[in-house]
């Protein structure tokens, strides 16, 4: 298998590891550059990091594991996170959980067979007030009801869309027509990588 860390991603893993005191400190963002890129974070990525910044791959391994937002098998190209939080399961999650993966014929936490899409039940999102909230590729959906949830995905689907991105804060609430076109924008440059966002971007 060829290494992940080659080329211009050994570079920008040099570059991000340079600019923390110990290298240690680097392996989160070193984390995210991988499955920023593949979707996840295979083993052989974890052993790649932990020698490049002088620790073992269990302890890598370890750090990974404690984060829920790290995934270690590979997924669809798209993540659908639906909330099973208190506020979200009151007004029907598991109800839009359920309706998904029927409509798809997938297990809970599983993926399409055509790889499209890749479910998961997450923790409170941190959105009750527009329960219950959904994320498709960490992009919020806020007040989804069940059908709504399966026209959304099958929007996604039709149009052949790449990743839906990763733009943090409630695009719809409830779901607008507007929604896709917004996901088919792309991010801006300034809001790409959701964890360089300002506050006000947020708000
Ligand atoms: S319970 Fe769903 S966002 Fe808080």
């Amino acid at each position: 298998m060829s290494k992940f860390f080659e080329g211009e991603r050994l570079e920008a893993a040099v570059a991000k590891i340079a600019e923390y005191p110990q290298k240690r400190s680097a392996i989160l963002p070193l984390l995210h550059m991988v499955q920023d890129d593949l979707g996840y974070v295979p083993r052989d990525a974890m052993r790649e990091i932990a020698a490049l910044i002088d620790l073992t791959p269990a302890e890598v391994l370890g750090t990974a594991s404690f984060y829920t937002m790290f995934r270690f098998e590979e997924r669809g190209k798209h993540l659908v996170s639906v909330c099973g939080g208190i506020s979200c399961m009151l007004l029907g999650s598991h109800e839009l959980y359920r309706k998904m993966l029927d409509h798809f014929g997938v297990a809970s936490h599983g993926t399409t067979p055509d790889g499209t899409f890749t479910f998961e039940l997450m923790e409170c999102a941190a959105a009750c007030g527009g329960a219950p909230a959904v994320e498709v590729d960490y992009l919020f959906f806020e007040n989804v009801g069940p059908d709504e949830g399966v026209k959304l995905l099958e929007d996604i689907k039709s149009r052949g869309l790449e990743a839906v991105h990763a733009e943090r804060g409630s695009v719809t609430a409830p779901l607008s027509p507007g929604a896709v076109e917004a996901i088919e924008a792309g991010p801006s440059p300034r809001t790409a990588d959701p964890r360089a966002q300002s506050p006000e971007a947020m708000s």
